[in-house]
C-alpha cells in the first residue's frame, strides 16, 4: 500500500470526468482501493475520490471510524463505491459544513438533497443499492462531485459561509463550532 499526494484545487486532473471502471476484480482496482483508503486516513479524510490522486476513473472511497464525530455522524463503514449513480429522493435540502483534502484548510456551507438512492457496483462489481440520508449521503454527493470534475466550491450559495476555519469559528456559535472544528466535516 501506498499513501498518495493529494492533488490541490487549481489541478487540472481535478475536473476531468473520470471514466468508468470496465474490469472489476483486477490487481490493479485492488490496489488502488487500498492506496485511496491508505491515503484518505493518512490525510485525516473521511472520503476520497480516485481523481484527488491523479486517477481518473470513477472510484470513491468513504469511512468514518468508531467514535468519531462528525455532523452528528459517529461511524460510517469503509465502503467502495465503483460507477456510482445518484438520484435526489424529493424536494427536501440540507445545508451542512464541508471541507475537502484538495481545498486545505477551507470550509463551507452547501446545500445538498437530503435523500438519494444510491447505484453502484462495489470492488467486486456488485451491484449496490440503497436509500442513503443524512451525513452519509452528504458525503457520497461530494464524493461522486469529484467524478464529475466539480469542487465543493462551486456549490456555495452564500459566501459569508466560506473560509478558513478558524475564522469562521470564532463567529460560530459553541454548537456549531464543534461541527465546524471536526477536521474536514462532510466530503473530503
Ligand atoms: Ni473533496
Amino acid at each position: 500500500m501506498a499513501v498518495h499526494v493529494i492533488l490541490r484545487m487549481g489541478d487540472p486532473r481535478l475536473m476531468q470526468v473520470a471514466a468508468p471502471v470496465v474490469d472489476f476484480a483486477t490487481p490493479e482496482l485492488n490496489r488502488l482501493i487500498e492506496d485511496m483508503f491508505e491515503t484518505m486516513r493518512a490525510a485525516g479524510g473521511c472520503g476520497l475520490a480516485a481523481p484527488q490522486i491523479g486517477v481518473s476513473l470513477r472510484v470513491v472511497v468513504f469511512g468514518l471510524p468508531n467514535g468519531s464525530t462528525r455532523s452528528g455522524c459517529d461511524f460510517l463503514p469503509d465502503t467502495v463505491l465503483i460507477n456510482p449513480t445518484l438520484e435526489p429522493l424529493g424536494p427536501e435540502t440540507a445545508i451542512d459544513w464541508e471541507a475537502c483534502l484538495s481545498v486545505p484548510g477551507l470550509r463551507g456551507k452547501v446545500r445538498r438533497p437530503n435523500r438519494i438512492r444510491l447505484r453502484a457496483h462495489d470492488h467486486q462489481g456488485r451491484t449496490i443499492e440503497r436509500e442513503v440520508s443524512g451525513f452519509e449521503a452528504r458525503v457520497i454527493q461530494h464524493e461522486c462531485d469529484h467524478l464529475d470534475g466539480r469542487l465543493y466550491p462551486s456549490r456555495i450559495e452564500d459566501w459569508n459561509w466560506f473560509g478558513f476555519g478558524a475564522e469562521l469559528e470564532q463567529r460560530l456559535t459553541s454548537n456549531e463550532a464543534v461541527g465546524a472544528a471536526a477536521q474536514g466535516c462532510a466530503g473530503e
